[in-house]
């Protein structure tokens, strides 16, 4: 789909969208258009139930007097929308327009408080975001139907503007695409040597990209993140990106990603039931990669470290088995009492290394880590834990803005002292009790005191109900939310 941006003027076929904030007011462009159709919209909201409520639309079909397929009224419900509630609004409009098969449309802005142009902005990055699809694996024995749509165009007053912000944006929406396409992809085709490949990739956009194999990582002494791939024939690989978009004299800040491309728990093999899901085990690793091209995409002036630790968690002959005692990077050992917490002995290395090799001002990794957090918080919020208030105000801030939203857990010595062990540093497992607080403790002990948080994913990453912006399937849940807080706090 072509998204553009012009000034104000009344398109001449395919459809017209237009806002109405509420009791039935109709706009400046609406009331021409209501002139031009001898009353056409007049008379269907004298017949409908419509009032300009938020999310409440009005489809008038082929009016009389002008050449158009159809005019849609758009609720908003009140003049100024959050920018959240301005995507949202244009995914809905996307929606619509592809399920009546348009193929042209054309969305007036005359709305939207004071920050038209910003609306316009918005309006278009949840379009563009709703209109994904992955149709990869389906073959023309049953083609997945593509959407009609294929040019949406924007008026605004002062389109420059809007054309130029969506620029950025419209990279972020890259991100975010490729993000659900790692996600997406099944575990037979992305494993660690083709994560490593596909991430490669950003190279073209000036990312410098790493990637380390098992040999590299024996040498770090990575006993942590390699025992989690005894078992499987794949390679584990650990990938490290660089966007040095600021002064070289600034620290990096720094994200860390759990890729795990398929997780059936190991020897402490998981239940058939859901199974499959284990295939988006990878999804912190898949933001962070989406986040990277997002920011390179936009030349962003923030120098950031991405860092993945991929592997694939089997059973096998040399499988690492619970009781097994590793040794991790930073010195620590570890007792491995249950194969399927694999998530943070990946992430025990990739972080120790990250700040190891890069002093970064902060860490921050995301990770699909507990089933214990989607019983706490669902599919509402990532859960978040961290050592500094400052990097966590932010990503509650960010997270508000952008609707991809983080709640605080708690993190606390009591729980760190469920992970002691009798025989080694510490135990990969605790009780029954706060498996997600746990599981951020055990992170914590790598971290090296550096400003950190984690951000638990594993009831964001997937979704199976579509939303305003985000078709179900993988969600490329966390790069707006962290893009944004990029560009709000590290481009200066
Ligand atoms: N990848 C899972 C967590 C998960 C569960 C993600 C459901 C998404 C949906 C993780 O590796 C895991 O197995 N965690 C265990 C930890 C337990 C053994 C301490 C869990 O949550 O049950
Ligand atoms: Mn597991
Ligand atoms: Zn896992």
């Amino acid at each position: 789909m072509k998204i553009s941006f012009a000034e104000p003027s009344l398109p001449k076929s395919g459809a017209l969208v237009l806002g109405v904030p509420g009791g039935n007011k109709l706009g400046i462009v609406a009331k021409e258009v209501d002139k031009a159709t001898d009353g056409a919209l007049t008379r269907a909201l004298k017949h409908s139930s419509f009032e300009g409520k938020a999310k409440q639309l009005l489809d008038v079909v082929a009016p009389a007097g002008l050449a158009l397929s159809r005019i849609v009224l758009v609720g908003l419900g009140k003049e100024d929308l959050s920018e959240k509630e301005q995507a949202d609004m244009g995914g809905r409009v996307f929606a619509h327009l592809a399920g009546v098969s348009e193929k042209t449309a054309s969305v007036a802005v005359d709305f939207g408080g004071k920050d038209q142009r910003g609306m316009a902005t918005q309006i278009a990055f949840g379009a563009q975001l709703r209109s994904y699809q992955f149709a990869k694996y389906r073959t023309k024995k049953r083609p997945l139907k593509k959407h009609s749509l294929s040019a949406l165009t924007i008026s605004v007053k002062g389109a420059a503007t809007a054309r130029r912000a969506f620029g950025a944006l419209s990279k972020v929406a890259d991100g975010v695409f490729f993000t659900r396409d790692l996600v997406s992809e099944p575990p037979n085709k992305l494993y660690p040597a083709t994560f490593a490949r596909e991430v490669r990739k950003l190279t073209s956009l000036g990312v410098k990209v790493e990637v380390l194999g098992e040999k590299q990582m024996a040498k770090l002494r990575m006993g942590s993140l390699l025992g989690v791939g005894l078992g499987s024939r794949r390679e584990s690989q650990l990938v490290v990106m660089q966007w040095n978009g600021g002064p070289k004299t600034r620290k990096p800040i720094a994200f860390v990603g759990k890729g795990v491309t398929f997780d059936t728990g190991g020897i402490s093999l998981k239940p058939p039931a859901g199974m499959g899901d284990m295939k988006w085990d990878m999804g912190g690793a898949g933001t962070v990669s989406g986040l990277m091209k997002a920011i390179a995409g936009r030349k962003s002036k923030a120098n950031v470290i991405g860092i993945i630790g991929l592997v694939e968690n089997m059973p096998d002959g040399n499988a690492q088995r619970p009781g097994d005692i590793v040794t991790s990077m930073s010195g620590q050992t570890i007792e491995v009492l249950n194969t399927d917490a694999e998530g943070r002995l990946v992430l025990a290395d990739a972080l120790w290394y990250c700040q190891d090799r890069f002093k970064p001002r902060f860490m921050v990794d995301l990770a699909t880590l507990t089933g214990a957090i989607i019983v706490g918080l669902g599919h509402e919020f990532a859960g978040m834990f961290s050592n500094d208030d400052t990097l966590s105000e932010r990503l509650s801030a960010a997270g508000e803005t952008t609707g991809e939203k983080v709640w605080r857990m708690p993190i606390a010595d009591a729980y760190d002292k469920m992970l002691n062990s009798d025989i080694a540093d510490m135990k990969n497992i605790g009780g029954r009790d706060a498996g997600a607080s746990v599981a951020a403790q055990f992170l914590q002990r790598f971290t090296n005191k550096v400003p950190w948080a984690h951000l638990d994913i594993a009831g964001m990453a997937w979704s199976n109900k579509t939303d305003d912006t985000v078709p179900k399937g993988g969600t490329g849940y966390g790069v707006r939310l962290l893009d944004r807080l990029i560009k709000d706090h590290y481009e200066r």
